[in-house]
C-alpha cells in the first residue's frame, strides 16, 4: 500500500525518551494547478535516474503526466495532488494521489472523425478518453489504492 505513510518509522532517543519518528513517504505533495504536471515529470525523471533506470524516463513521464492531468481534473481549486515513485513489493511503483472519491473509468475509445478532431478551437480537447489506454499500454499493472485518509492513489508498476 502507498497510503500517506508508506513510511519508515524510526526510533530516536531524546534525553533517554524513545520517540517514534514517522518519515512520511508519499513522495511529493503539489498544489493542484496545471504547473504541477511539469513538477511531476521532473520528479519522475530524478527518481528514475537515482534508481538507475534512465531508459525508462520517457515512458514513465508520459504515464505520470496522464495520471497527474486526470488527478488535476478532479481536484478542487486550492487542493493538492501527490506523486510517489519508488520500490514496492509489486515492483517499481508510480502513484498519483487525488482527493476525489470517484474511481477512474475506462471509456470506450473515441471514434475519430474530422468533426471530433481538435481543429475547432471551440472543441479543443473535447475528444479525450485515450489517457488510461495509453497508460495501460505502457505499464505492467494498474490498480487503485484507497488510503484511510481519503481520496485514492492511482498506481502503476513501471516496465523497467
Ligand atoms: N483520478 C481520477 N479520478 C476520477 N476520475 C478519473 C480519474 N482519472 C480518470 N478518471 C475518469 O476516467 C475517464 C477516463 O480517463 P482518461 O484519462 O482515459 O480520459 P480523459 O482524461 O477523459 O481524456 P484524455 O486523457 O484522453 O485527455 C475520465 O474521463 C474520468 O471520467
Ligand atoms: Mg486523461
Amino acid at each position: 500500500m502507498l497510503g500517506h505513510s508508506v513510511s519508515r518509522a524510526t526510533k530516536h532517543r531524546v534525553k533517554g525518551i524513545v520517540v517514534n519518528v514517522t518519515e512520511v513517504g508519499f513522495g511529493r505533495q503539489l498544489l493542484a494547478t496545471p504547473a504541477a504536471v511539469g513538477v511531476v515529470r521532473t520528479y519522475v525523471k530524478a527518481q528514475l535516474e537515482k534508481f538507475g533506470y534512465p531508459h525508462a524516463v520517457a515512458d514513465a513521464q508520459l504515464v505520470a503526466a496522464e495520471l497527474a492531468t486526470n488527478a488535476l481534473a478532479v481536484s478542487e481549486r486550492g487542493g493538492s495532488i501527490r506523486v510517489f515513485l519508488g520500490h514496492r513489493p509489486r515492483g517499481l511503483v508510480l502513484g498519483v494521489w487525488d482527493a476525489d472519491p470517484h474511481m477512474p473509468e475506462r471509456k470506450p475509445p473515441p471514434r475519430l472523425t474530422p468533426e471530433t478532431l481538435d481543429l475547432d478551437p471551440g472543441g479543443f480537447d473535447d475528444n479525450g478518453g485515450w489517457g488510461l489506454m495509453i497508460v495501460e499500454a505502457l505499464v505492467r499493472d494498474l490498480w487503485i489504492e484507497r488510503p484511510a485518509c481519503g481520496g485514492k492513489w492511482v498506481c502503476v508498476a513501471l516496465n523497467v
